[in-house]
């Protein structure tokens, strides 16, 4: 099988490093030779590529009549869509790990694999060594999927757990993120909420039969939470991690990415710093937990190298899920789910019942509650609430009737509780 790389940066260099260890093996596994045909980047970085062929003309590895296989590693959406849809246009096989053009273009590009009979692998796409994707399409294929929640932002998983286990603050959390190569310079993509949508989008695709839909997703990023959060979360027995989590309901499918207290003694609860974890509930085996390494240039090859293996021996074509009838993709105003309120209040006699009573006037019930005795310097005292589930409309109205009493003073902090059941 003739391969052709596109890029030459983390994960192709983990892809050629494994290419050329296991080359062997990789030849009895897969009952070919893979071989490395051409590589394509802007820069030319000093890497051994073995004896294929260099050129800066990314898309020039379409049009070659010498390659079956473009394993497009460049990431991005402009230059790596063009070549993604030029390679399967011309009837080669497409392996990517470019989450941003599968979460918006995803139907589309399977699409173009079917109608040119090529393989389009997308393991590499969603928590890199985990291989999530041929679980959801292979393994789990008979199964009724109810959830999909997953720990799938290293940054904000190493963030949250260095404010958890060592009381750091999120901006000394994010540096030392940034100082380990954990987070880019440009935090944003991953602290917003926005990588772990893309990748929510592809799980929801390939869990629910549902197009892949990014603009779809709710996004919510962790910059807001604190550690009297995290504090206040460990006394009611939770800890908070930013999930992304798709549900099915009668309504139609939940598709939202925030952060969420989950209880200490969930699976979830135990994948700390920069590790992944992907949990399924289905009605079969009730909850499976997927865990290990989310990024890194060999481990996230190791899911290329699945799918390169897997096209050699002919069984590698994803056929996606069919949901039977079109199940809608529910806004986030669908949503039901409990609540953490922090909520900042002048210490004064009867400002926990007043609170209490605008829950309930919304239907709201309180499931646990922490009221510090004592007011800080300044009569400020933090009132924290864990409700029961709620729609999300009542609680939007909730909040802004606590927001507009006198005694709160300050901005009251949500964050949603999940039970994801594992
Ligand atoms: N890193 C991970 O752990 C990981 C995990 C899962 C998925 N992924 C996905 O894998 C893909 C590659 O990630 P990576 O971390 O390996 O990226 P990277 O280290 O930044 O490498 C990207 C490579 O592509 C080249 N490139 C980028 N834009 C180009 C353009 N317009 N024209 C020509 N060459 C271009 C870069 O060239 P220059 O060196 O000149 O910039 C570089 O060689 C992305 O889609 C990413 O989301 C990465």
């Amino acid at each position: 099988m003739r391969i052709a790389i596109a890029g030459l940066g983390t994960v192709a260099g983990g892809l050629l490093a494994l290419l050329r260890e296991s080359a062997q093996n990789l030849a009895v596994r897969a009952d070919c030779r893979l071989e490395l045909i051409a590589v394509a980047s802007r820069t030319r970085r000093d890497v051994d590529l073995g004896g294929a062929e260099f050129t800066h003309d990314v898309l020039s590895l379409a049009g070659r009549d010498d390659v079956d296989v473009i394993v497009e590693l460049m990431g991005g959406e402009g230059l790596a869509l063009e070549l993604v849809e030029r390679a399967l246009t011309a009837g080669k096989s497409v392996v990517t790990a470019n989450k941003a053009i599968l979460a918006t273009h995803g139907d589309r590009l399977f699409a173009l694999a079917e109608r040119h009979n090529v393989a389009l692998g997308i393991e590499a796409s969603v928590a890199g060594g985990i291989p999530i994707i041929a679980a959801l399409t292979r393994s789990l294929v008979a199964n009724s999927i109810d959830r999909v929640t997953g720990i799938i932002n290293g940054t904000c998983n190493y963030i949250l757990s260095a404010m958890s286990d060592q009381g750091a603050k999120f901006e000394d959390a994010l540096a030392r993120a940034q100082s380990l190569g954990y987070a880019e310079a440009d935090p944003r993509f991953d602290v917003g909420g926005v990588d772990a949508a893309h990748k929510l989008a592809i799980l929801t695709a390939l869990a629910f039969g549902v197009p892949f839909n990014k603009a779809a997703v709710y996004a919510e990023g962790i910059t807001a939470v604190t550690p009297d959060d995290i504090t206040y979360a460990r006394e009611l027995g939770y800890c908070i991690k930013q999930l992304g989590i798709s549900r099915r309901t009668a309504k139609g499918i939940e598709m939202r990415v925030h952060p969420a207290l989950i209880p200490l003694d969930s699976m979830l609860a135990s994948v700390s710093g920069v590790m992944n974890a992907v949990q399924i509930n289905d009605q079969a085996t009730g909850a499976l937990l997927f865990y290990g390494p989310g990024a890194g240039g060999r481990a996230t090859a190791s899911s290329v190298l699945s799918d390169l293996v897997s096209f050699a021996r002919g069984d590698s074509v994803i056929r996606r899920r069919q949901s039977g009838s079109a199940v809608p993709l529910l806004p986030i105003e669908a949503v039901e789910s409990a609540a953490y309120l922090r909520i900042p209040v002048i210490d004064q006699p009867g400002v926990f019942a007043r609170i209490a009573t605008i829950l309930s006037e919304h239907g709201i019930s309180i499931e646990g509650a922490i009221q510090r005795e004592r007011a800080i310097a300044d009569h400020k005292v933090p009132i924290v609430v864990v409700t029961q589930p709620v729609p999300e409309t009542a609680m939007n109205k909730a909040v802004a009737a606590l927001q507009a009493l006198p005694a709160v003073v300050g901005t009251v902090r949500r964050i949603r509780v999940e039970h994801a059941g594992g």
